[in-house]
């Protein structure tokens, strides 16, 4: 961004953002992928963390007693590395010299000479062949402070004492974690800066300082976005000074709030979708949903969270490896981060073995980096293709209901040709088959069924857009008007129960481009021609494309006639590497789709974008139908 444009009444956001995408004018080429290229996490990151089976209660026996077992199970060889602790290790901030002070009581390593440090502990982890993970937050007071209920390992003393959190000492705490301490990644969450608002009982009563919240989970309006971007762009600033080798990794929690699903991508390497899941059937949809259709904002690099895995617990224990499974093929499809949340000292071989299916694991440690795209979709039962970087498909076929269902996968699910056979590798049987046109399977109740696929494409010289989500990021997705999405599934949470109003639609983001279908989850269809492959947007947009050496894009371009409005008229643009290559003129809903092609032999990025002058709401769906690149 220039200086120039930052004079102008934009200066709040070039404060904060510094050389973000929001330019002034955010639908101009770029010429540059603007998405999240710091740290280090290609693939999703897989390890074990504290929190869901230790919650403050961690201490340095559960923690090595997990990764010992993370070693000599084998697990550690299929890829699981960082060992990362969450929140309860703190005692204070002592107030000389504003240093964070470690429980020695539950870390007896971090008690050396001089003092405390965690640099003993990971060191020890380090020569393990692991990597390791700290835990902070936003605000000066942290989440285990706002929701105790007596027994947490809290930070003591007085009130400043008790502020442990990075605001005020991000630079202080990251280089502390990073330089001093080694840590390789960070947890960052979000309770400090959204429970101690001035009237909230903990802070009336005088046991917190109060802290104008700057997000509400139930508000967009509510919420103080760029503020929140600012918070992070300092950390990722002191990230970047104390980790000159770059290899760290920035973990986003702040629970699908203040629209992050559309922008935690530009600023982190795994961002959080949703509030936290529980060992519920129930929650486990309410997070896979909140990341499940997203597949467009997770690349190499920048990841949907839909947060740790459950795995070890309730109705994922040992006698639940049905729900187990599930749990483990979805997070792996979407390409969200392994994460184990299990106290692996006790731990059954049975579920030891799911983490363990190196068949599962390939899929998420693919490195074409493609989310799943969800082919079939229903409440009760869906479909998800994920395009592996060698052209095979890996499907999932999961039942969500307590009933069987007697499903009918087909070639064009795939994307294959539906005259050729497609052959199968059923990656939790490992039985083999093959079927031509389509195949019908019976999957049990809460069964996910996973499959390879190897078969002939459809598309034989190229690669649709929608197959490689991994490689298009929508810079500027065109809402201006963040609505709470509606297709995410509204559980009970265990921690509330009945009590107050429930779950109602919370996560904004809803209207983000999808692929293969409108930003609502319709059919792409222009001028009554529809279009089973290609990426639904809301016009004002900007894709970005990694162009992986194909020679042409091409795409059928025109207004969805999902549009609310008949006669807005939309102009499409073509770009390489920042130069045009083509365009349209303006079109309208009910206008046939027009070709736009370009040669791009030896362009890296291309642009996609969508321009409709004037437009103030969400009401312009856009269709780039059958939008692919060509050999
Ligand atoms: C929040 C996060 C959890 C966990 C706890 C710790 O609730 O979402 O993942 O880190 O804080 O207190």
């Amino acid at each position: 961004m220039t200086l120039r444009r930052c004079l102008l009444p934009l200066v709040a956001l070039c404060a904060s953002t510094s050389l973000s995408a929001q330019t002034a004018d955010p639908l101009a080429p770029t010429g540059r992928w603007s998405a999240y290229q710091g740290g280090s996490a290609q693939t999703p990151p897989m390890g074990w963390n504290s929190w869901n089976a230790f919650f403050t209660h961690v201490d340095e026996e559960k923690l090595m007693g997990s990764a010992e077992r993370i070693r000599s199970s084998g697990l550690a060889q299929k890829g699981y590395r960082y060992i990362n602790i969450d929140d309860g290790w703190w005692i204070k901030r002592r107030t000389s010299d504003n240093k964070l002070m470690i429980r020695t009581d539950k870390f007896p390593s971090a008690k050396v000479k001089g003092d405390p440090s965690f640099r003993p502990l990971t060191d020890k982890l380090h020569a393990m062949g692991f990597k390791a993970g700290i835990y902070s937050d936003l605000g000066r007071n942290i989440c285990s402070q706002a929701y105790a209920d007596g027994s947490e390992q809290l930070p003591e003393g007085s009130v400043a004492e008790r502020e442990v959190g990075l605001y005020g000492h991000t630079d202080q705490d990251i280089r502390l974690f990073f330089a001093d301490w080694g840590f390789d990644a960070i947890k960052v969450d979000g309770c400090g800066i959204r429970a101690y608002a001035a009237d909230a009982p903990r802070v009336t009563s005088g046991q917190y300082r109060a802290l104008a919240p700057l997000i509400d989970q139930h508000s967009i309006s509510r919420s103080n976005i760029p503020a929140v971007k600012a918070l992070f762009a300092d950390i990722n600033q002191s990230l970047a000074k104390y980790n000159p080798d770059g290899d760290y990794m920035l973990s986003l929690c702040i629970w699908g709030s203040a629209n992050v699903r559309s922008w935690g991508k530009d600023v982190g390497n795994i961002s959080r979708t949703s509030d936290d899941i529980s060992p519920d059937w129930g929650r486990m949809l309410t997070n896979y949903d909140s990341a499940a259709r997203r597949a467009l904002y997770a690349h190499p690099g920048g990841w949907n969270d839909p947060d740790m895995l459950f795995i070890g617990k309730g109705d994922f224990d040992e006698n639940h490896l049905t729900e187990a499974r599930s749990h483990f093929s979805l997070w792996a499809m979407m390409n969200a981060p392994l994460l184990i949340g299990a106290d692996l000292r006790t731990t059954p071989q049975a579920l030891i073995d799911v983490f363990g299916n190196a068949d599962i694991i390939a899929l998420n440690q693919d490195p074409a980096g493609n989310q799943a795209v969800m082919a079939f979709d229903a409440d009760g039962f869906q479909i998800l293709v994920k395009t592996l970087a060698n052209g095979d498909k890996a499907v999932a076929l999961f039942n969500r209901g307590l009933a069987p269902v007697n499903a009918i996968l087909t070639a064009d699910h795939l994307k294959f040709r539906d005259d050729r056979p497609v052959a199968l590798a059923n990656l939790w049987t490992g039985e083999k088959s093959s079927f031509t046109k389509d195949m019908k399977l019976t999957v049990a109740p809460r069964e996910t069924a996973v499959f390879r696929a190897k078969g002939d494409r459809t598309l034989a010289d190229g690669l649709y857009l929608s197959e490689q989500p991994g490689m298009v990021n929508p810079a500027a997705d065109g809402v201006v008007q963040p609505e709470p999405d509606p297709t995410i599934y509204r559980s009970i949470p265990n921690w509330r129960g009945t009590r107050g109003i429930g779950e109602r639609p919370m996560y904004a983001g809803y209207g983000g481009a999808m692929a293969d279908f409108t930003p609502y989850n319709q059919p792409l269809v222009i001028a009554g021609k529809t279009f089973t492959s290609g990426i639904g947007i809301l016009a004002n947009s900007r894709m970005e494309v990694r162009n992986n050496d194909f020679s042409r894009f091409a795409a059928q371009v025109g207004v969805d006639d999902s549009a609310l409005t008949p006669d807005q008229p939309v102009r499409f643009f073509l770009y390489g590497d920042g130069k045009p290559l083509a365009s349209t003129p303006p079109m309208r809903r009910g206008d046939p789709a027009r070709p736009l092609a370009a040669d791009v032999k030896g362009v890296k990025l291309i642009e996609l974008v969508a321009r409709a002058d004037g437009v103030k709401a969400n009401a312009v769906p856009v269709t780039w139908g059958d939008a692919a690149l060509l050999r």
